[in-house]
């Protein structure tokens, strides 16, 4: 079984491969800024690499939001070949606090009460409705740095002002009330489809940010089921089988985010837990799963007719009105891109002949 990790090449990123070296024959690790789309017959190339992406049978995508473009469309591309633990539309929802916020209301997760409005003139009313405090976020802010409180409405204005400024949209949201004198929150990572590793981080001074990036400390915490039960819908939710869900716990519990990149070494710090290696476990144990269900797809019987014909049967697959053949055909007939073919049809019947102008001459 072949591993490939494609990251920013982090710390994270690398203590998994590492792992993940006890369970796959053969681990890659290949830099996101290393791959390129060239959209022609070629497709995805990665500098400095042979071989093609698709023929790992694992490929864990990982790095930043500024890279969610590439990290989707090479996921679109290659999700249904190779076992990949993040969907191509779960780049999208982890990196976008309303969208994923959405996605998870609409599966029946808990998540604090959030307004989104297109203009400061619908934002400034609302602010004249709402409990305070607030928070108000940035929907693609990560490490705590989008993260704001406003105690009064306006101290809330005047945030609103200067996101308006800089043409940010923003969420306001419910603050939840969570520890008794400092902030914290739940950081919990699942990995294929359980709880791997959990723990409280607690902030720092009078920051309501308890990320560890705000200064916050960890502890390790054991989590009631029914947060554990949560932690895993949600990242489900969002399509992603490796995630950190980061969670309140007021008077109920609510998820804040889903996270797809998690750092491991703070939770590995604060837990004692290998959770890299947790990690490492769950992309194996599903791309064997995956492996299997691909195999086990009928493939249909194979024979040759006396004409030296294989003949298989496939299903038919349209894309956008184009037929698209499967690789094994075009491996099999030899056609290489820019060949000259006949086609010929009817309908229910299609032959398609490299066409030999050099023979035609000679007749
Ligand atoms: N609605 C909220 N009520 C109280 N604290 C919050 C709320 N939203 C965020 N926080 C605090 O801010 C931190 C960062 O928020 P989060 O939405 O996870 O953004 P980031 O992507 O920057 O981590 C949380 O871990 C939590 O401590
Ligand atoms: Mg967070």
């Amino acid at each position: 079984m072949k591993l490939c990790v494609v990251s920013l090449g982090g710390e994270s990123s690398k203590l998994i491969a590492k792992e993940a070296r006890n369970f796959f024959d053969d681990v890659s690790e290949i830099g996101l800024k290393n791959i390129e789309l060239c959209l022609d017959d070629k497709g995805f190339t990665v500098k400095d690499h042979e071989g093609e992406l698709e023929d790992f049978d694992a490929i864990y995508v990982r790095g930043s939001h500024r890279y969610i473009l590439l990290q989707r469309a090479l996921t679109r591309a290659l999700y249904k070949k190779v076992y990949m633990p993040i969907k191509p539309n779960a780049f999208t929802l982890g990196h976008n606090k309303l969208l994923g916020s959405l996605e998870m209301q609409q599966k029946g997760i808990s998540i604090p009460t959030s307004f989104f409005v297109s203009n400061s003139k619908q934002a400034k009313s609302l602010l004249g409705e709402v409990n305070y405090p607030v928070i108000i976020k940035i929907p693609e802010g990560t490490q705590g740095k989008g993260v704001m409180f406003a105690d009064s409405e306006s101290s809330a204005r005047s945030m609103i002002d200067a996101l308006e400024a800089f043409k940010q949209p923003y969420i306001i949201q419910e603050y939840i009330e969570t520890g008794e004198v400092k902030s914290e929150d739940l950081r919990v990572i699942v990995a294929g489809g359980k709880v791997v590793g959990a723990m409280k981080r607690i902030s720092h001074s009078a920051d309501v940010r308890a990320n560890i990036h705000a200064s916050g400390k960890g502890e390790s915490v054991q989590l009631d089921p029914d947060v554990e039960k949560m932690s895993v819908k949600a990242a489900r939710a969002i399509g992603v089988d490796i995630a950190a869900v980061d969670i309140l716990k007021g008077r109920k519990a609510s998820v804040i985010e889903v996270n797809l990149s998690p750092g491991l070494k703070g939770i590995m710090k604060y837990t004692g837990k290998n959770i890299a290696r947790d990690v490492a476990k769950a992309l194996y144990d599903k791309a064997v799963e995956f492996k299997k269900k691909k195999e086990s797809e009928p493939v249909k019987t194979k024979v040759s007719d006396e004409n030296g014909f294989d003949e298989q049967y496939i299903e038919s697959h349209i894309e956008r009105g184009s037929l698209c053949l499967p690789r094994f055909i075009t491996k099999g007939v030899g056609f290489v891109n820019g060949d000259d073919l006949v086609v010929k049809l009817k309908k229910g019947e299609l032959r398609i002949t490299k066409h030999n102008i050099r023979k035609e001459e000679e007749d």
